[in-house]
């Protein structure tokens, strides 16, 4: 099982191959902004991937297309909401606070 480091505090939790980020953090007891609960409409969820990126499911149009509405984005971000685990562990950076 992959393991998510959350930066900056630090936690690290498990889940499941193929879940989603947002779901990995929400089914942990864990919080991360998600305003629209996962349809990548509000950007709130957006995080930087800072290790493992390349493990995650490949970017999709509509995930794409609010990344390019966001300020602040990088060659590191995702929505957390789209981004489903691979099989490596990965590290992120939650970006907002709720
Ligand atoms: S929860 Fe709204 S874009 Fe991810």
């Amino acid at each position: 099982m992959p393991v998510v480091t959350m930066m900056p505090s630090g936690k690290k939790i498990e889940a499941a191959e193929g879940v989603s980020i947002l779901h990995a953090i929400l089914d942990s007891g864990e919080s991360i902004p998600h305003k629209c609960e996962g349809k990548a409409e509000c950007g709130s969820c957006h995080i930087f991937v800072t290790e493992g990126k390349k493990s995650l499911s490949k970017i999709q149009r509509v995930e794409n297309e609010k990344l390019d509405t966001l300020v602040g984005i990088g060659s590191k971000s995702r929505l957390a909401c789209q981004a489903l685990l691979g099989g490596e562990n990965i590290t992120i950076e939650i970006l907002s606070f709720m």
